[in-house]
């Protein structure tokens, strides 16, 4: 079965406890929290403290998706604020399996997303290292930009790197009701969404029909 990871960025910041809230009762799986520096990626976003803040009312798994320059500067702050996952650029990360093996040192989920562009042959040395691995389906910055379909061979030649190996592979940007059983067909099983959950009419249901919609790899 996939994993559905809420996007936060997309969703209303006035009420974001209840937003969170909203997404836990429905079944998410993960929560995605998009954290952007305003040099890697052009926008500024959420940091550890609004982590810490929503750490208390939520038991989904936080998925913190640094998209910053250095990410070694901040793991120990998303770790002090309560991620489960940290995932750190490929273009970002000097010294990626050193990165990596820092934050499973910590006891967390470690992971890698590689920008549209990137190949993912990099990932060939470090496939020990690391227990999601993040296509990402449009270019760091903004919620709600348009999926590129190229990314479906990507996910796919991935999935065929894997073999065997028991590693996820997360998509992220622009993923809706119409792509979602072709990026979920194609390998991936952790499936990020922002606008197309928190900007429908019922966030709820919308998750439900996620579920439904995906391929399901065990079926
Ligand atoms: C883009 C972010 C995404 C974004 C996805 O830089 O990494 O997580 O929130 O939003 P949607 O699903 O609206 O494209
Ligand atoms: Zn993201």
């Amino acid at each position: 079965m996939i994993k559905i990871s809420p996007s936060i960025l997309a969703a209303d910041f006035s009420r974001l406890r209840q937003q969170v809230e909203l997404v836990e009762t429905a079944g998410a799986d993960m929560l995605h929290i998009d954290v952007m520096d305003g040099l890697f990626a052009p926008n500024l976003t959420l940091g550890p403290a609004l982590v810490e803040c929503i750490r208390k009312y939520s038991n989904l798994e936080f998925d913190c998706h640094l998209m910053v320059e250095n990410p070694d500067n901040f793991i120990n702050m998303f770790v002090k604020a309560g991620a489960d996952i940290i995932t750190v650029h490929y273009e970002a990360a000097k010294h990626l399996q050193r990165t990596l093996n820092y934050i499973r040192s910590c006891n967390l989920k470690a992971a890698v997303a590689l920008n549209p562009s990137t190949p993912i042959e990099g990932l060939k040395y470090v496939l020990d290292d690391l227990d999601m691995i993040l296509i990402m389906t449009v270019n760091p910055g903004y919620s709600c930009q348009r999926f590129i379909p190229a990314m479906l061979d990507k996910v796919r030649e991935l999935k065929k790197m894997l073999g065997s190996r028991k590693i996820d592979i997360q998509v992220d940007g622009g993923i809706n009701l119409e792509n979602l059983y072709a990026i979920t067909e194609a390998g991936a099983n952790v499936v990020v969404a922002g606008n197309a959950i928190y900007m429908s009419e019922f966030p709820d249901k919308t998750i439900q029909t996620f579920r439904e919609t995906a391929y399901d790899a065990e079926a």
